[in-house]
C-alpha cells in the first residue's frame, strides 16, 4: 500500500492497493569468494572452480569447485574410513544424538539458510522461509527418531547399514533434497558423500559448518560440488555401495544402465507430469487455490507439480475463468521480496527449456493465457502461463516443463480421468478434487502414482512416503519406507 489516504475522517484508507516493495536483508549471509570440497571433516582446496550467480539479477555469487575424479575419490576414502572407525557400530541413540542436534542447528538458523536459498536459487522468500527450512529440519527430527529404533521398524530382518551413500540431488530444493537423502542415511548407520547441483551448492556448503557446530565425526559427510561428470565420477567409484539419485529421468536411466550388474544399491526419484483432477463437486475457490499452488509453487520447478489440469466439462468454464482471474493476482519478481508468489527460474538453460515446450505448445494449437505482469530486465523470469485448448498429443501434454505452465485438458467421467491421467510415462503424483471421500477412494485405487492427495496438492510431511512409479524412478523417500534404501537385511 504505497500512499495512505486520510481525508476521509475515519480510519486510513489506502490510496493505492498495490504492494510496496518488502525487501529481505540479505545482512545475516556471509558468502566466501572462493570454496572447496568438504573432505574429513576439512575443507580441501578446490582444483578447479567455476562461478555460481543469483538467477535474480545474474550477479556473481562465489567461486564453486569443480570436483575432478580425484577429489571425489578422496571424499568415498573419508567416507569409507569413517564408516569402519565408529560410525557405523555407534548405538542408535548416539547416531540420533547428532541429528538432533543438526535439526536444532537448521531451526536455529533457519533465516540465514532461507535467505542463501532464495539469493542462489531464486525461489521466493516466503517458499524457503516457511516450506525447505522447516521441513529440512523436520526431516532431520523425524529420522532421528528411527536411528535407535531400527529393530522395530523391521523385527526379525536384522537391519544393518550399507556403507558409503552417493547422493546426488538437484536444484529446485536444495537444502530440503540434501535433508531428504542425508538423515535416512545417517539413521541407519552409513557415511555419506554428497553432491549438489551446480546451478546452487551455496546452502549445501553451509552446511558443512552445520555439521562441525553439531560435531559430527570427520568424514562422515563430505560435500563434493561440480556439475554432471562430478556426479558420474561419484556413480563410478568403487568405494560406494548405494546411489540415491533426485533428478531428470534422462541422467536417472543413465545411472541406472551404469550400474546394472555392479551390486549397488539404487534409488532413482525422476520426473513427472502429473494429473490434477477436478470433479464437478469440488469447492471452486479451494481448488483454484490448490492448482495455483500445484503449478506456480516454486515457479513450477516441482517434480511432482500438477502441470496437467484434467477438468470435468461441465464446469470448465466457470473454473477456468477463476483461475484466470486469480493468475493476475499473482507477484511474480525479486525471490528475496516477501510479497512475491513467483520468484526467478533457477537457470538460463531451464529458461530456454520452459520457453521452447511453450512455443511448441503454440505452435502445435493449444490457446496460451499470461496475466499482465512486468519481468524485471535483468535475470532469469518467465510469467505464470495457461494453456487451453490443450490435445492429449501435444508435448505440453506430455513433457514435463517444470516451469510455471500448466496444461487444461478435459473430461467427462471418472473412467475416463483415470485413463487420461494414466496417460504418460510417469507415475510420481496426482491430485483429486471432490466432495465425495468415496470417489477419492475409488480415484486413488486407480491412479498410477506414487502419491495421491486429496483436496490439497503439494503437501509434505517426513512421515509420509514419496516416490514413484515407471519413469517417476523407483525407491520411497519419508516415512519408515525412507529408512529402507539405506539398509541390508539378512534374509
Ligand atoms: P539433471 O538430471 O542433469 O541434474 C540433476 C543432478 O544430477 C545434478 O546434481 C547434476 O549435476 C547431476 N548429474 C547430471 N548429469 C549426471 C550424470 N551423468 N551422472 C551423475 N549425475 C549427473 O537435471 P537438469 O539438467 O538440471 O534438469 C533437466 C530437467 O530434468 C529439468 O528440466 C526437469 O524436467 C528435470 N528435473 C527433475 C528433477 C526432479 O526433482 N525430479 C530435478 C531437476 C530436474
Ligand atoms: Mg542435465
Amino acid at each position: 500500500m504505497a500512499e495512505i489516504d486520510t481525508t476521509q475522517g475515519g480510519a486510513a484508507v489506502p490510496g493505492d492497493w498495490t504492494y510496496a516493495s518488502a525487501p529481505e536483508s540479505t545482512d545475516i549471509v556471509r558468502i566466501a569468494e572462493r570454496y572447496g570440497h568438504y573432505v574429513g571433516g576439512e575443507w580441501l582446496e578446490a582444483s578447479e572452480t567455476y562461478e555460481t550467480i543469483s538467477p535474480r539479477d545474474e550477479a556473481p555469487l562465489a567461486a564453486i569447485g569443480q570436483a575432478t575424479k580425484a577429489e571425489v575419490e578422496s571424499a568415498v576414502a573419508a567416507a569409507r574410513n569413517a564408516y569402519a572407525d565408529g560410525w557405523s557400530s555407534l548405538p542408535g541413540s548416539e547416531r540420533a544424538k547428532y541429528l538432533f542436534r543438526i535439526a536444532r542447528i537448521l531451526q536455529e538458523r533457519a533465516r540465514e539458510f532461507a535467505v542463501l536459498e532464495s539469493l542462489n536459487g531464486g525461489k521466493p522468500i516466503n517458499e524457503s522461509r516457511d516450506v525447505d527450512l522447516p521441513l529440512a529440519a523436520a526431516h532431520f527430527f523425524y529420522y532421528a527418531g528411527w536411528a535407535d529404533k531400527l529393530e522395530y521398524a523391521f523385527p526379525n530382518r536384522r537391519p544393518r547399514p550399507v556403507g558409503v551413500a552417493g547422493q546426488i540431488i538437484p536444484w529446485n530444493f536444495p537444502l530440503l533434497m540434501l535433508a531428504w537423502k542425508v538423515a535416512p542415511a545417517l539413521a541407519c548407520g552409513n557415511t555419506v558423500v554428497l553432491k549438489p547441483a551446480e546451478t546452487t551448492p551455496l546452502t549445501a556448503l553451509l552446511f558443512c559448518d552445520v555439521l562441525r557446530q553439531a560435531e559430527l565425526p570427520a568424514g562422515v559427510v563430505n560435500i563434493v560440488t561440480g556439475d554432471g561428470r562430478t556426479g558420474a565420477a561419484l556413480v563410478e567409484s568403487d568405494g560406494v555401495d548405494k546411489i540415491a539419485f533426485t533428478g531428470s529421468t534422462e541422467v536417472g536411466k543413465a545411472i541406472q544402465r551404469q550400474l546394472a550388474g555392479s551390486g549397488k544399491k539404487l534409488t532413482l526419484e525422476l520426473g513427472g507430469k502429473a494429473a490434477n483432477i477436478v470433479f464437478d463437486d469440488c469447492a471452486l475457490d479451494q481448488t483454484v487455490e490448490g492448482i495455483v499452488n500445484g503449478i506456480y509453487f516454486n515457479q513450477g520447478h516441482v517434480c511432482c507439480a500438477g502441470s496437467r489440469l484434467l477438468v470435468q466439462e461441465s464446469i470448465y468454464e466457470p473454473l477456468v475463468e477463476k483461475l484466470k482471474r486469480r493468475l493476475t493476482t499473482l507477484r511474480v519478481g525479486d525471490p528475496l521480496d516477501k510479497n512475491t508468489d513467483v520468484g526467478a527460474i533457477n537457470s538460463a538453460m531451464q529458461l530456454e527449456k520452459i520457453k521452447e515446450l511453450v512455443a511448441a505448445g503454440e505452435e502445435e494449437g493449444a490457446e496460451i493465457y499470461q496475466p499482465p505482469c512486468v519481468l524485471p530486465e535483468k535475470g532469469y523470469w518467465f510469467a505464470p502461463t495457461v494453456f487451453t485448448n490443450v490435445a492429449q498429443s501435444y508435448r505440453i501434454a506430455q513433457e514435463e516443463i517444470f516451469g510455471p505452465v500448466l496444461s487444461v485438458l478435459t473430461f467427462r467421467t471418472p473412467d475416463e480421468a483415470v485413463e487420461k491421467a494414466n496417460n504418460t510415462p510417469y507415475g510420481l503424483s496426482a491430485g483429486v478434487w471432490t466432495e465425495k471421500g468415496s470417489r477419492i477412494l475409488w480415484m486413488a485405487q486407480r491412479l498410477r502414482a506414487g502419491v495421491v492427495w486429496a483436496n490439497t496438492y503439494n503437501r509434505f510431511d517426513p512421515t509420509s512416503p514419496f516416490g514413484g512409479y515407471k519413469e517417476s524412478g523407483f525407491g520411497r523417500e519419508g516415512g519408515r519406507h525412507g529408512l529402507e534404501p539405506y539398509l541390508r537385511f539378512d534374509e
